[in-house]
């Protein structure tokens, strides 16, 4: 009725669907995560009652989480170990509490968990506490089950997500890693007070960079539609790229039912590339970063198979056109921080996909917004 129509859009804000609503809330997100964060130039985790001492002496650490949560969990495994030297591994849930993971008291998990109660990840929360690790929890979810059973939690600040699809989540959650990355890195001397400073001033101007993503997506629709029809694309890039590449592709995935796959470029030619065809999709996360030139060549290897390809990139990097049919430009932006920015885009490009093959975006078949039976 035309009753429920007026709820229904205000609830959506005016958007036409929840997951365009929450994508234009991500900068909001981030500077609700980093609200609050840096005190007079110090790291601020007051609720997490640390003993620094006992942070200090971790030896190892687990993130723990499922889907799009553990490719926040990917992100943050990088900047950890670049930061602080500790041997950082992601595991998903289901994984993770069916094998032994070598657990000990100076092991730290981290449950990342939007909704605070995938039943997996609770599992490996209790698997792990049981084991004698510290837990901390990542979740948007005030008082959720993975709240309320770690030692310490985390909030992402994303406010309510009702897409089945994470988006906003996904960005509060890599925000919220690289504190920690950052907090680590500090307590173990790999970043200095002034570093951390930087860092955070340059994270927190992400939320201005993705405002201005959103202010113009018409090159990222127009790559889009000219995959819309495929069966199948590939995403690839190297380091964060890497990362972010798993998260575009489970979103294409999830919401358009285009099955695609993510893989580290440098692996293309260890099978993947026997794929390519003419007009096989390909997106490329080809950003600045010190394998910039490396991701050129596999650029290169795709074309020459024929493949369509869609290149992410660096705003002013106009080399790139010569090599990509698509370009989507994101501002200039520290390596480190490209999975915050870099992901938007890809967002985008699963939506209007999504879009144009008729799928609802924000009910995908077969999905629930939280998995909470195994
Ligand atoms: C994300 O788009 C998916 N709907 C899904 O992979 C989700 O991230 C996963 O089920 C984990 O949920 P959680 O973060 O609430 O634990």
């Amino acid at each position: 009725t035309h009753v429920d129509w007026d709820i229904d859009a205000a609830e959506k804000g005016g958007f036409p669907d929840f997951m365009l609503k929450e994508i234009h809330e991500e900068p909001r997100t981030i500077r609700d995560t980093l609200a609050g964060r840096m005190v007079n130039g110090h790291l601020q985790f007051d609720e997490l009652s640390l003993n620094y001492d006992e942070l200090a002496a971790i030896d190892r650490v687990y993130i723990i989480a499922c889907g799009t949560s553990y490719h926040a969990g990917l992100i943050a495994k990088n900047l950890i170990e670049a930061w602080s030297r500790i041997p950082c591994e992601v595991e998903v849930a289901s994984e993770f509490r069916y094998r032994n993971p070598i657990i000990t008291p100076s092991t730290l998990v981290v449950a990342v968990s939007q909704s605070g109660e995938t039943a997996d990840t609770l599992a490996a929360i209790r698997d792990a506490r049981i084991k004698g690790a510290k837990v901390f929890g990542v979740t948007n979810v005030v008082g959720s089950p993975v709240a309320r059973e770690s030692d310490g939690v985390i909030y992402i600040k994303a406010n309510k997500e009702i897409s089945v699809a994470a988006t906003k989540s996904f960005l509060g959650q890599v925000a919220a890693l690289t504190l920690l990355a950052m907090l680590l890195g500090q307590l173990r001397g790999g970043l200095t007070t002034a570093q951390i400073r930087m860092l955070f001033r340059e994270m927190a101007d992400t939320a201005q960079q993705i405002e201005q993503i959103l202010s113009d997506t018409s090159a990222i629709e127009e790559a889009a539609l000219a995959c819309k029809d495929a069966d199948n694309a590939l995403f690839i890039g190297r380091g964060i790229g890497s990362t972010i590449c798993y998260e575009g592709a489970l979103k294409l995935k999830e919401i358009s039912y285009l099955h695609a796959e993510a893989y580290a470029a440098g692996e293309m030619k260890h099978g993947p590339i026997a794929l390519l065809d003419e007009g096989f999709p390909v997106i490329v996360v080809a950003t600045k970063s010190p394998t910039y030139d490396k991701v050129i060549s596999n650029i290169q290897e795709c074309k020459a198979r024929g493949a369509l390809i869609v290149a992410l990139a660096t705003e002013g990097d106009e080399e790139i056109k010569k090599h990509a049919d698509y370009v989507m430009y994101i501002p200039k932006v520290r390596d480190c921080f490209s999975a915050i920015t870099a992901s938007v885009p890809l967002q985008l490009f699963a939506r209007f996909i999504a879009l144009a093959r008729g799928c609802d975006v924000d009910q995908p078949r077969n999905l629930a917004k939280s998995v909470t039976v195994e």
